[in-house]
This record gives C-alpha cells, sequence and structure tokens, in this order.
C-alpha cells in the first residue's frame, strides 16, 4: 500500500488572482526556525505510523521552490532517518518559474528531489497577464527547459477555460504544451473561488459548453501525443502517472505537515483526519467511504470494490441503493461491475452529480442493522 508525506510551504512572491490555497506573501519568512517546527512534527508523525513505508513525498504550495534546498534535504533525511523509504521512492516539488536563481533546479535536484512540477499556466503572453503571474512566456520556457534536462520525471500545470478563449486558440496551446515534452501534465479549468480577487471583480470563466469542447479536445490531442487520461485533470505517459496523488484518489495513508495540511491515517482499524497542529479526528467508516467515493471516481480507472472494502470497512454494493446504480448505468454514465464502479467519458463530465446521487443514495443505516 502506498504512504505518503505531504509538506505544505505556505509562502508566494505574490498572491495570484484565482488562487484560494493557503498561502501568504511576507517579506521576513523565519524559515529554520518553521523547518524546525515541520521537523518535529514529521517525527511526532512517525512514532504513530512507524511500521509504514514511504512511497511518496510532496512538497507543495504556496510555492515550496522558495524553501532554501538545505531545508529541502534536512526534511527529507528527517523523513529517511524515522521512516523505512521504498527504495523508488517518489520526492516531487511545485516549483514557479519566476526564479533569480540560475542553479534553482540542479540544486533541487542535489537536495533529493526526483520529480518537478512547474506551474507555467499559460504559454500566452495574454494569458499570463490576465493570470497575474510573476513569470513571462520566455522565462516559463527556459524554466522548462532546465527542468527537462535536469529531471527524468517531470509535470506541467495549466490553467484552461479562461474567458474568451476560443477552441483554436487552445487547439494552438496543445500543441505547444505536447511538443514540450513533459512526462506528465495537469491541465485545470479555471475556477472561480469565493474570497480570491477574481470573485470580488465578478470574472467569470469560459461558459460551460465552451469548457467542455476545450475538455474534449485536451483529452483528444494529449491522446495522440501518448499521454494516458488517468484523472479528471491529469495526464500522464506510460509509468509516469503521479504516485503521491494518485494515493490521495486511492484512499491511502498519508502525512500532512504544515499549517494547511491535512493528513489521513489508518491506526488500529480507526480512521483519522489529521490536521494542524497534531489535531486528530476520528472519522466513522461511513465518512471514509464518502471520500473514497469522492476521490476514486475521479480516476479513470474509477473504484476498486475489494481495496474500498479493505479501506473503510464497508461493502460497496450493499452501502449504495442498488437502483441508483442501474439508473447511472443506463444513463451510461458509470460502468459497475462486481469488481470495479467508474465513470465513463460522458460521466466524467457530470461528476459532481454523479457522486451526488451515489452519496445521498447510500444505504448505510440500513446496512448498519444487517
Ligand atoms: C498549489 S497550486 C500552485 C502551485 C504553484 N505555487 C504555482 O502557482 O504554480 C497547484 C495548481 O493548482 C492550479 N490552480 C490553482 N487555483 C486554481 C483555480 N482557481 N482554477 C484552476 N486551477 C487552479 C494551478 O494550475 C496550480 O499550479
Ligand atoms: S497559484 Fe501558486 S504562486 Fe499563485 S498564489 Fe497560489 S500558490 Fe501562490
Amino acid at each position: 500500500m502506498a504512504f505518503g508525506i505531504y509538506i505544505h510551504w505556505p509562502f508566494c512572491r505574490s498572491k495570484c488572482p484565482y488562487c484560494d490555497f493557503f498561502s501568504k506573501v511576507q517579506k521576513h519568512i523565519p524559515q529554520d526556525k518553521i523547518v524546525n517546527e515541520y521537523i518535529e512534527d514529521i517525527k511526532y508523525y512517525s512514532e504513530l505510523t512507524k511500521n509504514k513505508e514511504v512511497t511518496s513525498i510532496f512538497f507543495g504550495g504556496g510555492t515550496p521552490s522558495l524553501l532554501s534546498p538545505q531545508n529541502i534535504e534536512r526534511l527529507i533525511s528527517t523523513i529517511a532517518a524515522n521512516w523505512h523509504i521504498s527504495s523508488n521512492i517518489e520526492i516531487s516539488l511545485e516549483a514557479n518559474p519566476n526564479t533569480d536563481s540560475p542553479s534553482l533546479f540542479s540544486d533541487l535536484h542535489s537536495s533529493g528531489i526526483n520529480r518537478l512540477s512547474l506551474g507555467i499556466q499559460s504559454l500566452s503572453a495574454e494569458g499570463l497577464k490576465f493570470l497575474g503571474r510573476t513569470h513571462s512566456v520566455r522565462d516559463a520556457l527556459t524554466s522548462a527547459e532546465k527542468v527537462l534536462n535536469i529531471f527524468s520525471n517531470h509535470s506541467a500545470d495549466f490553467i484552461y477555460a479562461l474567458p474568451n478563449q476560443n477552441i483554436t486558440s487552445w487547439h494552438n496551446d496543445l500543441l505547444q504544451i505536447c511538443s514540450l515534452g513533459f512526462k506528465h501534465l495537469s491541465l485545470y479549468q479555471l475556477t472561480i473561488e469565493d474570497g480570491t480577487i477574481f470573485a470580488k471583480k465578478d470574472i467569470k470563466p469560459a461558459d460551460e459548453n465552451t469548457a467542455i469542447e476545450l475538455y474534449n479536445l485536451s483529452n483528444q490531442i494529449l491522446t495522440q501525443y501518448g499521454y494516458d487520461h488517468y484523472e479528471v485533470s491529469n495526464f500522464a505517459k506510460p509509468l509516469y502517472e503521479c504516485k503521491h496523488n494518485k494515493l490521495y484518489w486511492q484512499g491511502d495513508d498519508y502525512v500532512g505537515i504544515g499549517p494547511s495540511a491535512h493528513g489521513r491515517l489508518h491506526i488500529n482499524n480507526n480512521f483519522f483526519a489529521t490536521t494542524h497542529k497534531r489535531q486528530k479526528e476520528k472519522l466513522t467508516p461511513y465518512e471514509r467511504a464518502e471520500e473514497l467515493i469522492l476521490m476514486g471516481l475521479r480516476l479513470t480507472e474509477g473504484i476498486n470494490k475489494q481495496t474500498f472494502k479493505q479501506t473503510c470497512g464497508l461493502d460497496f454494493d450493499k452501502l449504495i441503493s442498488p437502483q441508483i446504480l442501474t439508473a447511472l448505468s443506463q444513463q451510461e454514465l458509470i460502468e459497475n461491475s462486481s469488481q470495479t464502479i467508474r465513470a465513463t467519458a460522458n460521466g466524467f463530465l457530470v461528476l459532481n452529480k454523479i457522486i451526488e446521487d451515489l452519496i445521498c443514495n447510500s444505504l448505510y443505516i440500513d446496512y448498519q442493522h444487517q
């Protein structure tokens, strides 16, 4: 079973107008002091999960490429000193292309990072300006070239369905994105989140029909270029799926370190949601089942019912109303067999509705009394 450590670094150089991730812009960051606290948290969680083998570490943000390579190395070596480490561990870090340091990517590689995820977001000057990014297209391309030279496992993030984005311009962008040569791509539709600058300015993303066209075109072009569409927004060349993100979607355990990081731990047959600082809340099997449905249906391969039972202790086919499963199958939104349930291509377009239908038609109360 996969087991990961997520380390959240909540600082950024500036706040992007669309972003509702927990991040702060501040001049003086007591980096060493914060990392010392993270190290204490890592040791605390290792005591709770001693017998597990770490299969992935993910430095997310905020902007973890602002962490010094020395501190990254300290965090990785603390993890290695406190758990068994898988021989093919994936250690990812999200980086922004707006670095001043010419040696940033080789320094990150030397500090132990073996998978780099670059936040390019757009390959057009207008797109970057609209998204309030502080890097230029040239910065993005220079950083991409370095990342591809230095790392053998790499990914890039892009945001689409911007207002007025049309199928022709996105088609051209997709061809350029694919020609860059990243092993993994994350393509996110712009969402307007409450409290962001975009929400305050009442910015609207591309309309729903255009967004669907852009999404379908992304799947078509990336598939032609050999990327497997393995999760709603994620595409990978064979063997390059993100192990760490996949563990969230599969419902495996992970430790979360940092002010807004959360974790999921399965200890002595109990499930816990953990939050900063070392808070643990027990989840019922039903709450855990809901999460597994919510996350698992994002994967193209869907939910394996045997793994579902091992993870939350409940039998999927006894938990969900057979009528709703039949109705969703007849509408060709899901494929449901005795081993797996997964969304079809049409189902992916209405995934939230499918998840809501499944969760609202859970027979948990009846199930408990069987
Ligand atoms: C943790 S965030 C940011 C990582 C890194 N700081 C950066 O900006 O590149 C991870 C990704 O989520 C995506 N994202 C964040 N907010 C979004 C939004 N409102 N709509 C669509 N995608 C979003 C961006 O593609 C971003 O790279
Ligand atoms: S998108 Fe990235 S750089 Fe921009 S505010 Fe959010 S976390 Fe920071």
